[in-house]
C-alpha cells in the first residue's frame, strides 16, 4: 500500500518540486497552500506523514501543528524550515514534530527521513495491534478450561461484552458465573469504570430496595441522611445483580424500570436519578421454571434474557478438570507455601470419577485441601476426600491390563496415564502420545459421560 504524504506550504515551486520528487518515489502526494487547508486536507487525505513549512502567511506550520494535535490527529510531522537553528528544531519537535529537514530541501535527505519516520509509525502501530492483541488473549487468562462448553461460553462473552447489552449468566452453584460476570466488564469499554457487585439473596426486600437505588435523608427511622444506592455508584460501570432470582416480585418491577429507561427514584425520594449503568445478572434458579410458577415475573426475565450465557455443570465438561487442577494446584501451592510436583498415579483417575456437585468451587475446595494434607512431592488419591477415593472403575492392573482388555480401554489407560504424569496439561499428553489435544478433550468426556450410564453401578 502506497503511503500517503501531505506537502503543506504556501509557495507553489516548492510544492510542485516535492510533489514530483515524492510521486517518483512511489508516495501518494497531496498538497495545501496554507494552513487551513492543510487542517482540512488532514481529514479528507488522511496521511501518513505531513512536509509542513513553518513560515506561512496566516497561519504558521506550528500552530497548525498544534491545531491537529488539538483535534486529535496523530500523523507525523516533519516540518521545512528556511533558518536551520536549534531553536527552530527544539520548538518544532516540542510542538510534537516528529523531525525537520531545511531549505532548500536536499532531496535525498528528506526521502531518508520520510522513510525513518514512516517506518518509525509503522513499528508503533504493530506495536499497538500486538499489545491489543495480547489483552484479547489474555482478557479471560483467570477462566481456565478448554472445553467445547467453555469455549462456546467465552465465544457469546466475547462478542456481547463490548456492547452494553444486559447479559444473564445462569448455573449451578460454582460453575463460575462471578468470574464471567468480572470477565464481561473487563472485556467492555466500562473496564477502568466501577464494577459493583450486588448479592439480592443476602438483604430483605426493604433493605435491598435502599442498597439498589440509595435512599433520602429520613426516608424511613434511621436514615439520617441521604445515600446513593449501588446503581448510582456503578454509574459508567457494570452493576453485578448475583442471585437475582431471589429478589421479591415489588423490587422486579422497579429493576425492569431502571432496565428499560436507566432511571430510578431513591427510597422516600421524587426527584428521578438517571444513570449510565450496564447490569449483568447472575442466578443458580431455573427462572423460565420460577417465570411459570409465578414467582418471577415474565417481562423482567425477557428484558434480562437479551442474552444469555448458561455455565455447564463440572460433570458435564470433565475435559477441563486436568487444566482446573493444575491451575489450583499451582493457586494454593503458592498460597500454603507448598509446591507439589504433580499428580500420583490414580489421582486425576479419582477426580474425573467424582461427580462434582459443587462444581469448580468444589474441586478448588478439594485441592487446597490436598495440598495441605499431602506429604509428599505429588499429591496422591489419600490426600483427597473419602467419597472421591473409591475403586477405580477400570480394572487396572498395571501391565496385565493388556491381555484381555479392549484397545479402547489401553487408550483410556495411556491416556490418564500420561495426564497425571505431565500434570494434567492435555498439550503435552497430546505430544507424548502423537495425538490432538481435541481427541484427549473428546476422550476425557466420554470416560466421564461412561461414568454416567445407569447400567454401571454407581462408584462410591
Ligand atoms: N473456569 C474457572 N477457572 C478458574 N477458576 C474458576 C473457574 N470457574 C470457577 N472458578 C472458581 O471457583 C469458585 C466459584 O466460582 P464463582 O464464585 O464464580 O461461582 P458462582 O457460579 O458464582 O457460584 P454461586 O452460584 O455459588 O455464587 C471461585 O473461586 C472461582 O474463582
Ligand atoms: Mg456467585
Amino acid at each position: 500500500m502506497k503511503h500517503r504524504i501531505l506537502v503543506i506550504d504556501d509557495e507553489q515551486n516548492a510544492r510542485d518540486a516535492l510533489k514530483t520528487i515524492l510521486t517518483e518515489e512511489g508516495y501518494e502526494v497531496g498538497e495545501a497552500g496554507d494552513g487551513e487547508a492543510g487542517l482540512a486536507a488532514l481529514s479528507s487525505f488522511r496521511p501518513d506523514a505531513v512536509l509542513c513549512d513553518i513560515r506561512m502567511p496566516k497561519m504558521d506550520g506550528l500552530t497548525l501543528l498544534a491545531r491537529a494535535r488539538a483535534d486529535g490527529h496523530t500523523c507525523t510531522f516533519v516540518m521545512v524550515t528556511a533558518f536551520a537553528s536549534i531553536e527552530t528544531a527544539v520548538q518544532a519537535m516540542k510542538a510534537g514534530a516528529e523531525d525537520y529537514v531545511t531549505k532548500p530541501v536536499d532531496v535525498s535527505s528528506v526521502l531518508a527521513k520520510l522513510e525513518k519516520v514512516l517506518e518509525k509509525k509503522a513499528l508503533k502501530q504493530e506495536n499497538e495491534q500486538l499489545r491489543e492483541r495480547l489483552r484479547e488473549k489474555h482478557k479471560f487468562s483467570n477462566i481456565v478450561g478448554e472445553s467445547n462448553e467453555l469455549q462456546s461460553v467465552f465465544d457469546v462473552v466475547a462478542r456481547a461484552a463490548p456492547t452494553r447489552a444486559t447479559i444473564l449468566v445462569l448455573g449451578e452453584s460454582g460453575t463460575g458465573k462471578e468470574l464471567i460476570a468480572q470477565a464481561i466488564h473487563e472485556a467492555s469499554p466500562r473496564r477502568d469504570k466501577p464494577f459493583i457487585k450486588v448479592n439480592c439473596a443476602a438483604l430483605t426486600e426493604t433493605l435491598l430496595e435502599s442498597e439498589l437505588f440509595g435512599h433520602e435523608k429520613g426516608a424511613y427511622t434511621g436514615a439520617v441522611g441521604r445515600r446513593e444506592g449501588r446503581f448510582e455508584l456503578a454509574n459508567g460501570g457494570t452493576l453485578f445483580l448475583d442471585e437475582l432470582g431471589d429478589v421479591s416480585p415489588g423490587l422486579q418491577v422497579k429493576l425492569l424500570r431502571v432496565l428499560q429507561q436507566q432511571e430510578f427514584e431513591r427510597v422516600g425520594g421524587t426527584q428521578t436519578v438517571k444513570v449510565d449503568v450496564r447490569v449483568v445478572a447472575a442466578t443458580n434458579r431455573d427462572l423460565e421454571a420460577e417465570v411459570k410458577a409465578g414467582r418471577f415475573r415474565e417481562d423482567l426475565y425477557y428484558r434480562l434474557n437479551v442474552v444469555s450465557v448458561t455455565l455447564p455443570p463440572l460433570r458435564r465438561r470433565k475435559s477441563d478438570i486436568p487444566a482446573l487442577v493444575n491451575h489450583f494446584l499451582e493457586r494454593y501451592g503458592e498460597v500454603h507455601g507448598k509446591s507439589l510436583k504433580g499428580l500420583a498415579p490414580g489421582t486425576l483417575n479419582a477426580l474425573l470419577s467424582y461427580d462434582w456437585p459443587g462444581n469448580v468451587r468444589e474441586l478448588g475446595n478439594v485441592i487446597e485441601r490436598a495440598v495441605v494434607l499431602a506429604r509428599g512431592a505429588d499429591l496422591t488419591a489419600d490426600d483427597l476426600p473419602i467419597a472421591l477415593r473409591g475403586p477405580r472403575p477400570t480394572n487396572r492392573t498395571g501391565d496385565s491390563l493388556i491381555p484381555g482388555a479392549t484397545l479402547y480401554d489401553i487408550e483410556r489407560e495411556a491416556i490418564l496415564r500420561t495426564l497425571e504424569l505431565v500434570d494434567g496439561s492435555t498439550s503435552r499428553a497430546a505430544d507424548l502420545l502423537g495425538i490432538s489435544v481435541r481427541k484427549i478433550q473428546y476422550r476425557l468426556k466420554e470416560y466421564a459421560d461412561a461414568q454416567h450410564t445407569p447400567e454401571k453401578p454407581h462408584v462410591n
